[in-house]
């Protein structure tokens, strides 16, 4: 039975943890946060003490974490080993050093099966940096959502302001920068468009313009889910 899957890929802030969610809801497919799962692997090893140049315990630890996601009204619910974790996923420092794993080659290959996992019936909305070119190559659909590096850093600035978190916008826009020149230049999985992927621009888009061209992309390109 072919299982669609809608690939969504962007550097971060370019508002595809916001669309990819609204398209899953109304597509009524499942849904993976894919840096979500870098994230939590980036708690596990900040738990345990370990130096983030220690690849191997990074990869043992990787093989033996317990994740579970749930999907809740105000966003998703992460369980790592039993704890909720869902207040720190969202950490400036928690994306920073899953940034750091995420660039060794056999971290990727012990999380690899976890996301192609999440394929099941009627279908999945996938977003990270390497949805449509490594973990789900054959995906029937594929966007690559961007955004100025400028604009990003202000949306995560408004949007830590409105949660009452002291920011600094000039701080949030070198970290963004850093993060996105490690995931654009690592070796394995470097952040980029798969070729067959269609590139929207979310600078002066509001997030339901987003939503909306993507709906359209799906309902022009595929009937297989009318
Ligand atoms: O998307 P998010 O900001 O949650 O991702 C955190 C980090 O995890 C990214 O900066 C990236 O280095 C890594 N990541 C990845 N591949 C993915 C998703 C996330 O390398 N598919």
């Amino acid at each position: 039975m072919n299982i669609p899957v809608l690939t969504i890929d962007g550097p971060s802030g370019a508002g595809k943890g916001t669309v990819s969610r609204a398209v899953s809801r109304k597509l009524g497919w499942h849904y993976l946060d894919s840096g979500s799962i870098y994230r939590a692997l980036a708690i596990a090893v900040l738990k345990q003490g370990l130096n983030l140049n220690d690849v191997a315990a990074i990869v043992e630890l990787a093989g033996h974490i317990q994740l579970q996601f749930i999907c809740e009204d105000d966003g998703l619910k992460v369980d790592l080993n039993g704890e909720d974790i869902s207040a720190q996923l969202g950490m400036e420092s928690t994306g920073n050093t899953a940034s750091i794993i995420a660039a060794y080659p056999e971290v990727r290959a012990v999380l690899l099966q976890k996301q192609k996992d999440f394929k099941r019936a009627p279908g999945l909305v996938a977003d990270g940096r390497d949805m449509g070119t490594v973990v789900f190559p054959d995906a029937e659909f594929k966007v690559f959502l961007t955004a100025s590096a400028e604009e990003r850093a202000k949306r995560r600035y408004k949007q830590l302001i409105e949660k009452g978190i002291d920011a600094n916008l000039c701080q949030i826009t070198s970290e963004i920068e850093a993060r996105d020149r490690r995931d654009r230049e690592r070796a394995t999985a470097p952040l980029r468009p798969a070729e067959d992927a269609v590139c929207i621009d979310s600078s002066d888009l509001t997030i339901e313009q987003v939503i909306a061209q993507v709906m359209d992309f799906i309902r022009q390109s595929g009937s297989k889910t009318e």
